[in-house]
């Protein structure tokens, strides 16, 4: 933790779909240089949170604060024009286009030319750029002119990350980035989390994986049914009572 305020804050955010009582007064504070766990079981609540967060949807009732200052996203693209990247589960990569490109889906940087207007995409100084932005985060892709098709899981999910990296400046939202890989991969993602961290943005990383959560994360926040039950330093949990506090077996 570098700071007091935090760069982005939710309070007593609720959120209903329906008859749905899907968030309950919740309440998460990020800081600048933090990795926050946020775990609870399936339907606890918190991709809702995350789509709060990013602005995919707007919650019925409360906050949220970035750098102090409250903000309400009407699209996910306001959300991403303030800093705030969002990496869900299907992290959207397309398999076919080359790491570069991926990188850079959907912003592509365009050049003026003959062509007035169209331009062309400025594909030399793309691939500079997004094997800079790999490089930065630790992550080792061969060439980023190389199609997505021909990397492994691992090295996938580091490109859907080091895309993130490379257009947030302030939060970074990662939805279960180490599901379906294997150990040594799994280890890659949570070093490129941790070189993340030390650039100093903000972290919240979403797992069921609990020893991975305990590895990487400052802190962990617990949600069940809604609700938010427990928010502790990582040091205060250990696999039994973190478990525990997930399930309800221990109290809040
Ligand atoms: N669009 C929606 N419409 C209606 N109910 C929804 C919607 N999205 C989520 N819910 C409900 O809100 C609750 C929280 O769901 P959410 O997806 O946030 O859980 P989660 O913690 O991400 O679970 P998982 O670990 O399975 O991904 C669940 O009861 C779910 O059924
Ligand atoms: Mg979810």
């Amino acid at each position: 933790m570098t700071s007091q305020t935090p760069i982005y804050e939710a309070r007593n955010i609720s959120k209903s779909y329906g008859s749905v009582d899907a968030l309950v007064g919740v309440n998460l504070k990020i800081h600048a240089g933090e990795v926050v766990g946020l775990v609870g079981d399936n339907g606890a609540g918190k991709s809702t949170l995350v789509k709060c967060l990013s602005g995919a949807h707007q919650p019925t009732s409360g906050q949220m604060l970035l750098d102090g200052k409250e903000v309400e996203w009407k699209t996910p693209h306001e959300a991403i024009e303030a800093g705030i990247e969002t990496l869900y589960q299907e992290s959207g990569l397309a398999p076919d286009l080359s790491v570069s490109s991926n990188v850079f889906l959907g912003r592509e940087e365009l050049v003026k030319g003959p062509l007035g207007r169209l331009g062309f995409l400025a594909q030399k100084s793309m691939d500079k750029k997004a094997h800079e932005d790999l490089e930065r985060v630790g992550i080792a892709v061969p060439a980023s002119n190389r199609a997505v098709s021909q990397l492994s899981g691992g090295q996938r999910q580091a490109v859907a990350i080091g895309r993130a990296v490379s257009w947030a400046s302030k939060i970074i939202i990662l939805d279960e980035p180490t599901n379906h890989l294997g150990a040594r991969q799994a280890g890659e993602v949570l070093n490129i989390i941790e070189r993340v961290k030390s650039e100093g943005f903000g972290v919240i990383f979403i797992s069921h994986t609990l020893p991975h959560v305990l590895q990487v994360t400052d802190r962990v926040a617990v949600l069940r049914l809604g609700r938010l039950v427990a928010d502790k330093p990582t040091s205060e949990f250990n696999s039994e009572t973190l478990l525990g506090t997930i399930t309800g077996l221990i109290g809040e």
